[in-house]
């Protein structure tokens, strides 16, 4: 390490499965060193996820059937606590989003790396078989994230970034655009299709109708009410409240045709049987969530009547993050930044996340200038 790296530095350290109370703020965190073949990271700011307020809630656990709400889950077990169905290991730093500068290489990594502003591709591989899902982690999860003042990771993940978007604008884009890429990739999305996008206000929503449109498909995009005018904004063909009474008639009126060819889900719940009816024969259904709940009504007429095709999408192959950040630094995307907070302040940060008032997403900075705060 250089002379100018401190030895301890702010985190928020996850202590165990619960409320926000588990999340501590600490001073005094040890700095970590990395391995051979990592980098040591200066966070500048990491953005949040729904990741971790399921990981910390437990949410994950087949013991659990209700929609994330952030608290503490009665019935939840530790032991399948994770996105990948095993455990934590307590204390962990989570935050998958982090943007920074790298300050330090380990001997293997690149040394040219040194000084450059970087993003952080948050999928752990075995890099002698980075295709096996099943050996796939996640930054935040399976090893230490972003919400913290320095981090390491394998120099495999960091990708060199050349833009004008601020740290916390580019804190905005991994995990929500990679997982709506890899979910359009998932359900073949071309030029001419049709997608509905559920939870469009959202990351992953919000992603998947600008990443949508640049494929040059047309988009639906389905939201509460009160951020109906925000989303529009985003660049859908239309825009349906998801409070609407019947989702047919709302996609005949919006569209002029009450069906689609893609279903892109990442809120599954009570309109999960409408979403599904409202595809076409041969139509594709994608699905990366299920905030609203994860147990929903199944027809199986339905899907082998009309031919239809459905895709998980959860751990991309290589080169998705690559394609992000050259539509990044192509201008193809732009971020949706709602707020950002101190990370000494991650329990408001991630309530205003549970809460959804925002449309986009929420991004902490650990060395918070005096005048970066932009909410109330
Ligand atoms: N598989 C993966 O790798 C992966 C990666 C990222 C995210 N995810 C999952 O995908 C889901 C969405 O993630 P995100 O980051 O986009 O979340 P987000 O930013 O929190 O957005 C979710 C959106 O869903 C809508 N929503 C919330 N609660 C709802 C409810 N009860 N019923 C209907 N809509 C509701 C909200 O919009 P409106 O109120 O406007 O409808 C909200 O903006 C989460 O479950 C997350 O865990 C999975």
């Amino acid at each position: 390490m250089t002379d100018n790296i401190p030895d301890t530095m702010h985190a928020v350290v996850l202590t165990g499965h619960g409320g926000l109370d588990k999340m501590e703020f600490h001073r005094d965190w040890p700095v970590p060193v990395p391995g051979p073949d990592d980098v040591l990271i200066r966070v500048a700011a990491c953005g949040l996820n729904n990741t971790d307020v399921n990981t910390r809630s437990a949410w994950y656990s087949k013991g659990n059937s209700d929609a994330t709400t952030g608290d503490a889950l009665a019935g939840a077990e530790g032991d399948d606590g994770t996105w990948g169905g095993a455990s934590v290991s307590f204390p962990r730093i989570q935050g998958a989003d982090a943007v920074g500068t790298v300050v330090s290489v380990g001997e293997s990594a690149e040394q040219s790396l040194i000084g450059q502003r970087v993003m952080i591709d948050g999928w752990l591989r075995d890099w002698d078989d980075p295709l096996n899902r099943s050996k796939a982690g996640y930054f935040g999860s399976e090893c230490d994230g972003g919400y913290a003042q320095y981090t390491k990771v394998s120099h495999r993940q960091v990708h060199p970034i050349h833009t004008a978007m601020s740290d916390a604008e580019l804190a905005t884009f991994a995990c929500s655009y990679v997982t709506a890429e890899n979910m359009l990739n998932r359900a073949a999305v071309t030029a001419g299709d049709t997608v509905l996008v559920t939870g469009a206000s959202g990351g992953v929503g919000s992603a998947l109708i600008q990443l949508a449109n640049r494929r040059g498909a047309e988009c639906v995009a389905l939201c509460s009410a009160d951020k109906v005018d925000d989303v529009k904004a985003i660049g859908p063909s239309a825009v349906i409240d998801r409070g609407c009474a019947d989702l047919g008639s709302a996609l005949l009126e919006a569209m002029g045709k009450d069906s689609v060819d893609v279903v892109a889900d990442v809120v599954g719940g009570a309109l999960w049987p409408q979403l599904i009816s409202a595809l076409v024969r041969g139509g594709r259904y994608t699905c990366a969530g299920a905030i609203a709940g994860p147990m929903v009504e199944f027809d199986l007429r339905t899907f082998y009547l009309r031919d239809l095709t459905f895709t998980g999408a959860t751990v991309p192959p290589p080169g998705v993050f690559e394609d992000l950040v050259g539509y990044i630094e192509r201008g193809e995307i732009r971020p949706l930044l709602a707020a950002t907070y101190p990370l000494e302040e991650l329990h408001a940060a991630q309530q205003a996340f549970i809460d959804k008032r925002h449309v986009g997403n929420i991004v902490t900075e650990p060395f918070p200038p005096a005048t970066s705060r932009t909410h109330a």
